[in-house]
């Protein structure tokens, strides 16, 4: 097996992950059993370009863990073989990237511009939020929290009907440039409160009580790098010191348990922590937004994908956070509204146990600094199609997201004092 592997790193010194085409790309899955299995994930990762999908990168695996990986066409037949012959079992979740990159454009809708139902790039979303503030003066306005390291603006919506010390509920999308499903879902729950606001009994209550703060995208140089460039990537786009590698992960950022845990301190790995916490202006932006609205702002919801997990703090430490029993059974409530219109089924519990401890997430810093009602969902699917979700699912994982979002904001409501 060793010789199998040195011989397979010879002849993978230029992997192309990053080719514009992703043909002959594969995504396998592997449930090690146990360490030795583990470890040769790990070799693997050494001397090639290995893509981590779940979990994000091979310092997370253990044993029994699930574990998603996509390589290029050049190694995907000798891995393959090596995880026959070292009686890893594995499964080939996409056999083809390239054709499962073109049928995530399968929406019927076909309109040029901006559409709920289709995956939009970055100019159609800003645009969009200014027409949406323009076109709804009386719920929606639109700020300005930053700019990014590229130099975009970073918009933030606020809906919600005029009235005094009014309480509020912040969401984000977008922290991870290749989960498109997540800023299409913050577009769609904008759509849905303009809709509904005045018809349904529950949100119009919200919106009356409520103010919603949306932040479409929160790593806007990535989700265009992944339009222009390269669509599996991660991070952000700052260029790091002394490497030659981009990005940090904006998710391993944030000052709870830095870097401690589940992140990494290579400026080339998926999960790097950054140089300082907040080392990036997007974060930075997110942070400073939330620390002037503290007195305001008693629920904090991060948009993720994939996985169908609703996890709540922590995940920098196994300890169980003090409001555990009341974020479990919200946790469990929200899921099952959830699996009322389609039955999908999302797993939940405290980030650390229920996937791996990573520290430097938003949703851990976000509950330190006082804000109880702190969850992260991780959306469609669980890796059929994983980051390269079909648009014909932006619909009805829209619409089923949207009712426990509006489970957790009324629960939330209905506890506010
Ligand atoms: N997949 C997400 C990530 O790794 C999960 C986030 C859970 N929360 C956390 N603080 N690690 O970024
Ligand atoms: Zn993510």
């Amino acid at each position: 097996m060793w010789a199998l592997l040195v011989l397979i790193g010879a002849a993978s010194v230029s992997a192309h992950l990053q080719d514009l085409s992703f043909d002959g790309q594969k995504v396998f899955r592997v449930i090690p059993q146990n360490d030795e299995q583990v470890e040769i994930l790990n070799s693997l990762a050494s001397i090639m370009q290995v893509d981590f999908w779940q979990p994000d990168s091979v310092t997370l695996v253990r044993p029994k863990m699930q574990v998603d990986f996509r390589l290029g066409a050049e190694n995907s037949f000798e891995v393959e073989e090596l995880l026959k012959e070292s009686g890893v079992e594995y499964q080939v979740l996409i056999d083809n990237l390239q054709a499962a990159l073109d049928t995530q454009f399968d929406s019927q809708a076909r309109a040029a511009g901006h559409s709920y139902e289709k995956y939009n790039n970055w100019d159609t979303i800003a645009a969009w939020t200014a027409n949406i503030a323009a076109q709804n003066p009386d719920l929606v306005s639109r700020s300005v929290i930053g700019e990014t390291y590229e130099g975009r603006p970073m918009y933030l919506l606020k809906m919600g009907k005029s009235g005094p010390n009014k309480k509020a509920i912040f969401m984000d999308c977008g922290f991870h440039a290749r989960e498109w499903i997540s800023p299409a879902f913050c577009q769609w729950f904008v759509k849905e409160v303009i809709e509904t606001y005045g018809k349904d009994t529950v949100m119009t209550t919200l919106l009356d009580k409520l103010d919603f703060y949306v932040l479409p995208v929160v790593n806007i140089d990535g989700y265009v790098y992944t339009w222009t460039n390269d669509r599996m990537w991660r991070k952000t786009r700052s260029k790091n010191a002394n490497s030659n590698c981009y990005g940090t992960d904006p998710n391993r950022n944030f000052n709870a348990g830095w870097c401690t845990t589940g992140a990494s301190k290579n400026p080339c790995s998926a999960t790097y922590c950054g140089s300082a916490p907040e080392s990036e202006k997007e974060t930075k932006a997110l942070a400073d937004f939330i620390r002037e609205h503290l007195s305001t702002i008693k629920a904090y919801l991060t948009i993720h994908s994939y996985s169908q997990l609703l996890l709540f703090p922590y995940s920098y430490t196994y300890t169980l956070p003090s409001d555990y029993q009341e974020l479990n059974s919200i946790a469990s409530a929200a899921s099952k509204e959830l699996a009322s219109l389609y039955k999908t089924k999302y797993t939940y519990g405290p980030g650390a146990e229920t996937i791996y401890p990573a520290a430097g997430g938003s949703d851990d810093w976000a509950y330190d600094q006082g804000i109880k009602y702190s969850f992260t969902f991780e959306l469609r699917d669980t890796g059929r199609y994983g980051f390269l979700l079909p648009e014909s699912q932006i619909k009805p994982t829209c619409e089923e997201t949207v009712l426990a979002v509006k489970y957790i904001a009324n629960y939330v409501l209905e506890h506010l004092y």
